[in-house]
């Protein structure tokens, strides 16, 4: 917030030459700088969007593109239907529209990506694909992709890989020069940043075609006015939530397992998601056999306590979780989860104040015909 203050106190074009315009341009700077050093990359390798919806499209559609415009034959895109919808929505779109293909790596019902399975399609479909987007972390069950195994695989074939980062920064060590990326999503408000900012990494020997034509700004990839006021809070953002990772995650591990240890002692019937599948510290995932998402979030509300059942995006049209049913839950079970998200403000009084509320309100979320299917 400093930083977003500060900044808007400056006016200027950050493109301009006069002196108002090159003070904006160094704030733009320093804050790339800020979230190239955050990331592991290079700072000619960020570029500021609007956030992760932009970046992932950018991202996929713009490498498709440019993939396909050297080879008419790469038309397939690999991903993971555990993916979020801001990247599973511009795949169908380019299916839709462009004629692309997608193949889905298994994913098994721990909500770990198969990847034997993603060899598997490298080796036998090597000449059509155009790239592969596979995200870091899952934001909903938290569980980890070994980024860098992916990696290894598509450089055999020489396909580039994308990867939605945007659960993953603060969460884990996230260093895109060592992951062998081609591209990387940032979402600000995943750091800490105000909504409305964030940035799409892209390794500079590959140029994608941009969604945006304008002024050229950004490598050409985000034409339009640079906005320096979020960028200088994405890099504050950013470099805030890499610096106390470990100690975080460490803290917010033990009020995890507290929630889920407590939570799965009073109310046996419930299951933790992904409980022993490489998964990030800061996330707890619980299934209530029996309930449905909505009532549980409203009835969690009415005490005081905001958490998630899928993607807050989606957060509206509350339905089965996409992630769950991929993992093979049924639609009943998919539609009776909870994502809790710990945050560098939470403390051991606000989980037991959760963990109270949850046990009070479970058997007022009971819908009349409860389930007699296991989550496990
Ligand atoms: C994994 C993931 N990808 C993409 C997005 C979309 O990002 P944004 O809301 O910045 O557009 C989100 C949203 O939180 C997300 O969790």
């Amino acid at each position: 917030m400093q930083a977003l203050n500060g900044a808007l106190e400056q006016l200027g074009n950050p493109s301009s030459v006069h002196g108002h315009g090159q003070n904006t341009r160094a704030i733009l700077e320093d804050a790339r700088d800020q979230v190239a050093h955050a990331v592991g990359a290079n700072r000619s390798e960020i570029v500021f969007t609007s956030g992760g919806t932009e970046a992932n499209n950018q991202a996929i559609k713009g490498i498709y593109w440019a993939q396909n415009r050297k080879n008419k034959a790469r038309k397939v895109i690999v991903t993971a239907a555990t993916e979020h919808h801001a990247l599973l929505d511009p795949i169908d779109w380019l299916v839709e529209h462009e004629g692309a293909e997608v193949i889905n790596v298994a994913v098994g019902s721990s909500g770990m990506l198969d990847l034997e399975d993603l060899e598997q399609i490298l080796s036998s479909r090597s000449e059509e694909i155009a790239l592969v987007s596979l995200m870091w972390v899952n934001n909903e069950t938290g569980v980890i992709t070994d980024i860098v195994r992916v990696t290894e695989l598509a450089k055999r074939y020489g396909i580039p890989v994308h990867s939605d980062a945007i659960a993953a920064i603060g969460h884990v060590p996230v260093d895109f020069a060592e992951s062998g990326l081609t591209a990387m999503s940032i979402s600000g408000h995943k750091v800490g940043a105000p909504i409305g900012v964030g940035a799409l990494v892209v390794a500079r020997d590959f140029s994608p075609v941009s969604l945006l034509h304008g002024g050229g700004q950004e490598r050409g990839l985000r034409s339009g006015t640079m906005n320096y006021p979020l960028a200088t809070s994405l890099g504050a953002a950013c470099q805030e939530a890499v610096s106390d990772r470990v100690e975080r995650q460490s803290r917010l591990k033990q009020l995890r397992d507290l929630i889920e240890t407590e939570i799965v002692r009073a109310i046996p019937s419930a299951v933790v998601t992904a409980r022993d599948t490489d998964r990030v510290d800061h996330n707890a995932h619980l299934i209530f056999p029996g309930t449905q998402s909505d009532n549980l979030l409203f009835l969690l509300d009415q005490e005081g306590v905001s958490v998630s059942a899928g993607s807050a995006c989606q957060a509206g049209v509350l339905g089965a979780s996409h992630v769950l049913v991929a993992m093979g839950h049924p639609e009943e079970l998919a539609s009776a989860c909870l994502r809790i998200t710990l945050g560098h403000t939470t403390t051991a009084s606000d989980a037991e104040r959760f963990i109270e509320a949850i046990i009070k309100i479970h058997p007022g979320a009971l819908v009349a015909s409860q389930s007699t299917q296991s989550a496990n």
